[in-house]
């Protein structure tokens, strides 16, 4: 199932609960959280304090996205704020396998980052612990950034590979996701779309995220509809 993620970098921080809440009448069904240390990217967000916020005015689930070092000193912290979803950078993580089951050991969903230069088949063997694997389409940091077509390829690699191991993982794309890109991201495999700008950057949360979702399912509607005109 498709699913549409907005990203508050790109909302209104002094309205966050309002712009959120319209960004979930417009059909976001997780609120992504970018979460940035200004050493691992170079800009500093947001943490823990204004995850607790969050949890407060939404029932939606809230993925964070940690592009953080040393991101295992903080994963206490997300869970005791109310995160549900966590994701770690395979660039960040000298022990990958141990930051997820960390994370799953904190009650929450266990998910890998990968940012563009980084190749999907070095995570092959951890693969089975997670969630979802985030593929970052633009470099982590900005919002507002303009999509890095090579990242379709490792989509579709990645769902052949979820295909080869037979397993049920998620495949989340995040930068750049926009009027001009949806269609190709979804028809690559991915199912969960963060859109930070699309969704926010004009001011009107509500109708930016239903229209994009709109295209979203219409482009998955039209890719089925191929597959079934082959078989
Ligand atoms: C970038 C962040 C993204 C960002 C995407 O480092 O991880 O989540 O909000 O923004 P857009 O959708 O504007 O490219
Ligand atoms: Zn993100």
């Amino acid at each position: 199932m498709i699913e549409l993620l907005p990203s508050i970098l790109s909302a209104d921080f002094a309205h966050l609960a309002d712009q959120v809440a319209a960004a979930e009448r417009g059909g976001g069904t997780v609120i992504h959280v970018d979460v940035m240390d200004g050493h691992f990217v170079p800009n500093i967000t947001i943490g823990p304090l204004v995850v607790n916020s969050l949890r407060k005015v939404t029932g939606l689930p809230l993925d964070c996205h940690l592009m953080i070092e040393n991101p295992d000193e903080f994963i206490p912290a997300f869970a005791d704020a109310g995160a549900n979803w966590v994701s770690v950078h395979y660039e960040t993580c000298r022990h990958l396998h141990r930051s997820l089951e960390l994370i799953a050991q904190h009650g929450m969903e266990p998910a890998v980052v990968l940012n563009p230069a980084t190749r999907v088949d070095l995570i092959t063997d951890i693969l089975p612990l997670v969630h979802h694997v985030l593929i970052m389409s633009v470099n982590p940091g900005f919002g507002g950034q303009k999509f890095i077509p090579f990242s379709l390829e490792k989509i579709r690699q990645l769902v052949r590979l979820r295909q080869d191991l037979g397993l049920a993982f998620r495949i989340e794309v995040d930068g750049g996701v926009a009027h001009d890109t949806v269609a190709s991201v979804v028809q690559a495999g991915a199912d969960l779309l963060v859109a930070g700008n699309a969704v926010f950057g004009a001011g009107n949360p509500e109708r930016d995220a239903r229209a994009l979702l709109m295209a979203a399912r219409e482009a998955a509607n039209d890719s089925q509809g191929m597959t079934s005109k082959i078989l």
